[in-house]
C-alpha cells in the first residue's frame, strides 16, 4: 500500500485542471447497459472506481474500449446479469447496474453492498422503488435478486433524496411501460448529467435537477456520444487548499454553477473567489474566519466536502461547528487530525472545531475517500512531515492528486509501501 509524504508550509499557486466527475461517470457508464451499439463517453477520469466499473461491465458481457479519457461501451451481448460480491464490496456504486439490468434483461442478481466506513448505507429505497414498479425482489445469501418481464411506470416517493437511488430508478424507468414520477428525487448535477445522456439515447425525461422527475417509458434506447461533467468535489478541494495555504490557485475546467453554496461558504471564511475564463480563481487570505457549516443534499453544502472543510477550520481564527446530516459516521478524519494537534470535540453529528495557529506533521491513516483528502490538506499546512498511509482510498476518487498538488508548489510525493 502506498504512502503520501508531505512537508508542509508551502504556499500553493498556479493552475490546476479539474478531471471528469467520478460520480457522474459511474452512472453514465452503467446506462450503456440499456442500449444497443457503441456508446462513446468523454472526460472520464482515470480512477480505481472507473477501473472497477469497467471490470463489472465486462463481467456482464459488455465490450469496453479505452482511449485516454474517452471510453466506449457496447452492451449488445449481455450474457450475465450478475454483479458479484467481490466486485460490489470494493465499490458500492456497483449497485447502479441493478436498474439497467432489470429494465433491459428482465432480471438481475446484485450483491448487497454492505456497510462502509462512513455509514450503514442501506439500499432499501432502491429495492422499494423496483417493487413499486412491479419487480419481484428477493434478498438471498446477501444478493438482491430482481425479476420483471417489463417494469411498470409508477409514482415513487423517496423517503430520502438518494443520489444513486434516483439514478438507478431513473434508468430503470426509461424502458418501463408507462410514466414514472420520482418524488423527493435527488437534485445533484450528476443526476442532470445522467438525464441528459439518457435523453441523448432516446429516453423521455423531464424535471431532472428538481425534486420531481418524470420519465415516460420507451421500447428501446440507442447508443450515444456524450461527456461527463467536471468533478465539483475535486474543484472544492482545491478551493479549500488555496484558503488553507494562503495560496493563489486558478481552478480550470470546473463548472462554478455546481459550486454556488460552496463558494458562498468559502467566501465567508475570507477566501477571495472570482470567475475567470474557463474556471475560478481562489486567493487565500492571511486570517481565516471560522464559520459554521452543515451538510445537506444538493444544492446544500455537499457531504463529500465536509472532511476537507473541517480540516480547513482547524487552522481558522475561532470556533466552528461542523454538522454532518447525510451520513451517520463521517468524522473518522477527526481522530487523525487531532493527532496533528487539531482541537476538535465531537458531539453526536456535530464537530466543534477550535482554530489553532498551526498543525504539526504526523503519520496519519486514511479511512475513506474524502477523509484522505482532508489529511492531505492538513499535511500541506502542518509544520514538518506528514505521512498519509492507506492512500488506496484516495486513488478511488482523485486523479493524480499528489502530481496536481506538486505542480502547484507543494512538497509532496508518493512512496510505494514495501510489504
Ligand atoms: C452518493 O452516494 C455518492 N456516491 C456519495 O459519494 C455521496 O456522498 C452521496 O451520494 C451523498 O451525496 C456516488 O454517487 C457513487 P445516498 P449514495 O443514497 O447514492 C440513505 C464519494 O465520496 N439511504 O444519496 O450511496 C443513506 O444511508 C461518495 O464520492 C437510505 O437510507 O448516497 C444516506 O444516509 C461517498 N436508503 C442518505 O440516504 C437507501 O436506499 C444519502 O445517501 C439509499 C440511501
Amino acid at each position: 500500500m502506498d504512502k503520501i509524504i508531505i512537508n508542509g508550509g508551502k504556499k500553493l499557486s498556479g493552475d490546476v485542471q479539474i478531471s471528469g466527475a467520478k460520480n457522474a461517470a459511474l452512472p453514465v457508464m452503467a446506462a450503456a447497459l440499456l442500449t444497443m451499439g457503441w456508446n462513446t463517453f468523454h472526460n472520464i477520469p482515470d480512477l480505481v472506481d472507473i477501473k472497477t466499473i469497467k471490470k463489472l461491465l465486462i463481467s456482464i458481457g459488455a465490450k469496453i474500449e479505452t482511449n485516454g479519457t474517452t471510453i466506449r461501451v457496447n452492451a449488445d451481448h449481455i450474457n450475465h446479469c450478475e454483479a458479484s460480491y467481490d466486485l460490489v464490496k470494493t465499490m458500492r456504486a456497483s449497485i447502479l447496474v441493478l436498474g439497467p439490468l432489470v429494465a433491459r434483461m428482465g432480471q438481475a442478481r446484485v450483491s448487497l453492498p454492505g456497510g462502509c466506513a462512513i455509514g450503514a448505507r442501506p439500499v432499501n429505497l432502491h429495492i422499494k422503488a423496483l417493487r413499486d414498479m412491479g419487480a419481484e425482489v428477493d434478498i438471498k445469501e446477501g444478493y438482491i435478486e430482481a425479476r420483471s418481464k417489463r417494469l411498470k411506470g409508477s409514482t415513487i416517493y423517496f423517503d430520502m433524496p438518494t443520489v444513486t437511488g434516483t439514478e438507478n430508478i431513473m434508468m430503470a424507468a426509461c424502458l418501463a411501460e408507462g410514466t414514472t414520477l420520482l418524488e423527493n428525487a435527488a437534485k445533484e448535477p450528476e443526476i442532470v448529467n445522467l438525464a441528459d445522456v439518457l435523453i441523448g439515447m432516446g429516453a423521455k425525461i423531464s424535471g431532472a435537477g428538481t425534486d420531481v422527475i418524470r420519465i415516460d417509458g420507451v421500447k428501446k434506447l440507442s447508443s450515444v456520444e456524450a461527456s461527463v461533467i467536471p468533478d465539483r468535489i475535486e474543484a472544492g478541494t482545491f478551493l479549500i487548499a488555496a484558503g488553507m495555504t494562503r495560496g493563489d490557485i486558478r481552478i480550470l475546467g470546473c463548472n462554478p454553477s455546481h459550486l454556488e453554496t460552496v463558494i458562498t461558504k468559502l467566501r465567508s471564511t475570507g477566501i477571495e473567489i472570482t470567475s475567470i475564463d474557463g474556471g475560478i480563481r481562489a486567493l487565500g487570505r492571511k486570517k481565516t474566519k471560522s464559520v459554521d457549516m452543515k451538510t445537506q443534499p444538493y444544492p446544500g453544502f455537499p457531504t463529500d466536502l465536509q472532511a476537507q472543510m473541517l480540516s480547513f477550520m482547524t487552522i481558522a481564527g475561532g470556533l466552528s461547528v461542523i454538522t454532518e446530516t447525510v451520513f451517520e459516521n463521517r468524522f473518522m478524519h477527526v481522530g487523525e487530525l487531532m493527532r496533528m494537534g487539531a482541537d476538535i470535540m465531537i458531539e453526536g453529528n456535530r464537530a466543534i472545531v477550535k482554530g489553532i495557529d498551526h498543525l504539526r506533521g504526523a503519520p496519519v491513516m486514511a479511512t475513506d475517500l474524502r477523509a484522505s483528502a482532508s489529511l492531505i490538506l492538513a499535511g500541506l499546512v502542518a509544520e514538518g512531515r506528514t505521512e498519509v498511509s492507506r492512500v488506496y482510498h484516495i486513488d478511488r476518487g482523485y486523479e493524480d492528486i499528489e502530481k496536481k498538488f506538486s505542480a502547484l508548489g507543494a512538497d509532496i510525493r508518493r512512496v510505494r509501501e514495501t510489504k
